[in-house]
């Protein structure tokens, strides 16, 4: 058996999660801080740095305990390297780095984008190659992937990523952080062509979905209350999906993929799954929920399949992602 420890402190989740051989689950902690950030609308980056600093050993310590395994039968510690909020991340690189040390265990670094793909070896028989629809609240890629560790970006947005959208119409619905959830529940009672919002016409497989944004502004700005909720998360939805499913189909068959998987949090999105579902020729993967949003399983995962061990002067990236 290979089974790491992961941490995962990208954002506003402090995770930690015990997996083997990239596929079982042994333990999976997340520790949200939503309710802290809530009251300001969006995640604060210092605020959600010292919430992390405060819990994560704790959540280290929980998910060892759950997964049974002693730190000797542990084949090493991995971490969130980035991208993410630099603080954030800096605390859980740290707090990776003394258990690694202590435990003397090696050390991986982890992207997080690649961590969200390998959620879908979770449970399940997937291999590569296969075309990805990398959509979280920070990134919209489309990637082709010819190996576990190799992957070709072929398409990505231009300026807002897709959580980012649903974040901020749902603010503008007046639905509160994060938005995706909400949206997502509203649109399957409202009408998807009650409003015909722009896709947002980009070439190739890139995105743009700032103008989606600003036409559901301009409708919100000439309606009056109450506001026909269901009806505007269902034609923005119906946009938003309209478009990452049709360039990722394409995206498949100019590129031969056997499979498209479905990776972030947005992938959690019901009319999401269910048009690939409907219209894809080939087989869809997508992450059970609960290794959907941000969790370190996904990062124990792609520690397995895709990690060498990292430097002890690894560096973080940065991804600025203030949203007030
Ligand atoms: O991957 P993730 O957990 O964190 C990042 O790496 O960014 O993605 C969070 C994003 C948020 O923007 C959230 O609103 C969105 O995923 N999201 C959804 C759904 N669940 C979460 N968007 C649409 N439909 C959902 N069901
Ligand atoms: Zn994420």
């Amino acid at each position: 058996m290979n089974a790491y420890l992961a941490v995962e402190t990208s954002c506003d989740e402090t995770a930690a999660a015990v997996v083997a051989d990239g596929r079982r689950v042994l333990s999976d902690v997340v520790l949200s801080q939503i309710e802290v950030h809530q009251q300001f609308g969006g995640v604060v980056p210092e605020v959600a740095a010292r919430q992390h600093l405060e819990t994560v050993n704790g959540v280290i310590e929980q998910a060892l305990n759950e997964s049974g395994l002693a730190p000797k039968e542990l084949a090493g510690i991995a971490f969130t390297a980035g991208p993410g909020l630099i603080g954030t991340l800096l605390t859980g690189a740290s707090a990776a780095k003394a258990y690694s040390w202590a435990f003397d265990l090696p050390l991986i670094a982890v992207d997080h984008l690649l961590a969200h793909v390998c959620a879908n070896y979770i449970d399940s028989d997937l291999e590569p190659p296969f075309i990805a629809l990398l959509v979280s609240g920070g990134h919209t890629q489309i990637i082709h992937f010819s190996s576990y560790s190799q992957g070709q970006i072929i398409g990505q947005t231009i300026d807002d990523a897709s959580g980012e959208a649903y974040d901020k119409v749902a603010r503008l619905l007046g639905l509160g952080y994060p938005g995706g959830p909400a949206i997502d529940q509203l649109a399957q009672s409202g009408n998807p062509k009650a409003f015909a919002f722009p896709e947002g016409s980009v070439a190739g497989y890139d995105f743009s979905f700032s103008g989606l944004k600003t036409s559901v502004l301009r409708t919100v700005e000439k309606l009056s209350a109450p506001l026909p909720q269901e009806d505007l998360a269902a034609s923005f939805q119906e946009a938003v999906t309209k478009v990452l499913v049709k360039k990722t189909l394409a995206a498949c068959k100019e590129f031969n993929a056997p499979r498209i998987v479905l990776a972030g949090g947005v992938a959690a999105n019901k009319t999401l799954r269910r048009k690939f579902a409907e219209l894809s020729p080939v087989p869809v993967y997508s992450p059970a929920l609960s290794v959907c949003t941000d969790n370190a399983a996904m990062v124990a995962a792609a520690a397995h399949f895709c990690g060498k061990p990292a430097q002890l002067s690894e560096g973080v990236y940065s991804r600025q992602r203030i949203r007030r």
